[in-house]
């Protein structure tokens, strides 16, 4: 920590030294509470207070966003690897974007442009990542467990950035972030994640995260689309959207995975849509302040009317946002965890 503390009082120029006031805090901060995970596997295994501390921390760097001169000097010498074997428009270039703000080189695999189709293992890969001298690795799979592996292999701090069904833990911040951003907390909270709980990691994740900050979480959908697993897991569980409409606080719709779809687990699309679709009319029973969100990309017209989606009760763009900040903090706090162990 005191490493960094003097890379940052270093590289900080006179005139530029209110602009860093802001991330000095944050680091004075970070000095009080014994962050110790260099990597960011899932939230299953945080705790309630790790995980208000990942969002203490992102909202610290959320003004360097809205900065003219938008860097910051924590992660300057350090080399992100954002190692993507599946396709993404959102995470990857908000850890791009984080990455570079906290003054990071960035590398971006991508699995078509790479030897991936050449044979190479995934662990071949980012061990010949690593001999270029990288630090930290994000990465998304389409296996479950492709993280963990990874964190268990080589020395870079791992990332993950969603595998499989199992986790995206931070969309799961981003999303209790923006909730905590406009509710205060989450405590009392009822929560409703509708649609494709099967295929969801960012469902599993959201559950661990917004339970563990006390909200009360309802699946929702059609028997087919909730994993047997839920009757173990700290959540209510609905099959009827109209059931749940009026007594939530907030309501995440999920994107139908038609990628990962096995069989049919609905008899059609407009069938779908008309029991588990957030449809305008719908919304008329909701709450006046639900907070709708949705991790994207949306199938506009089957999880959601486009009314609903860009109506005034959507979040979904300030979710987008504040996904810059929680990935800054979680970048931030890994390798803070592998300075501090010297790892
Ligand atoms: N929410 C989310 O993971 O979006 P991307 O697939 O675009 O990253």
């Amino acid at each position: 920590m005191n490493r960094i503390l003097d890379i940052v009082e270093r590289h900080t120029h006179h005139g530029s030294r209110r602009r860093h006031n802001n991330t000095m805090a944050i680091m004075r901060k970070s000095k009080q509470f014994k962050w110790q995970r260099k990597h960011l596997i899932g939230l299953r295994d945080l705790s309630a207070e790790e995980i208000s501390y990942i969002l203490d921390t992102a909202q610290g760097f959320e003004q360097i966003s809205r900065r003219s001169v938008k860097k910051a000097p924590p992660l300057r010498g350090k080399v992100v690897v954002n190692l993507f074997f599946e396709d993404s428009t959102r995470t990857r270039n908000s850890f791009a974007l984080a990455a570079n703000r906290l003054s990071a080189d960035t590398i971006e695999f991508t699995k078509k442009s790479s030897a991936d189709s050449k044979g190479e293992t995934l662990l071949d890969t980012a061990r010949n990542l690593e001999a270029m001298g990288i630090d930290i690795v994000v990465i998304r799979h389409s296996a479950a467990g492709a993280p963990m592996f990874l964190s268990k292999n080589i020395n870079a701090c791992v990332v993950n950035a969603g595998d499989g069904f199992c986790e995206h833990p931070t969309q799961a911040l981003l999303d209790v972030y923006t909730i905590r951003q406009l509710k205060g907390s989450l405590e009392g909270l009822k929560i409703a994640i509708v649609g494709d709980i099967a295929h969801s990691r960012v469902a599993r994740s959201d559950m661990w995260a917004m339970t563990k900050l006390g909200a009360e979480v309802t699946l929702v959908g059609p028997p087919t689309l909730i994993p047997a697993e839920a009757s173990r897991l700290p959540v209510n569980v609905s099959y009827s959207l109209d059931d749940v409409i009026e007594k939530v606080d907030v309501i995440n719709m999920l994107r139908i995975q038609f990628e990962r779809l096995g069989g049919n687990p609905f008899p059609s699309i407009r069938e779908y849509s008309r029991y588990f679709g957030l449809t305008a009319d719908r919304m008329k029973r909701a709450k006046s302040d639900i907070l709708v969100m949705h991790p994207g990309p949306i199938n506009r017209g089957l999880e959601m009317e486009s009314e609903v989606a860009d109506g005034k009760n959507s979040v979904i763009l300030q979710q987008v946002t504040n996904g810059l900040a929680v990935r800054m903090a979680v970048l931030f706090l890994v390798n803070q965890a592998a300075a501090q162990t010297g790892a």
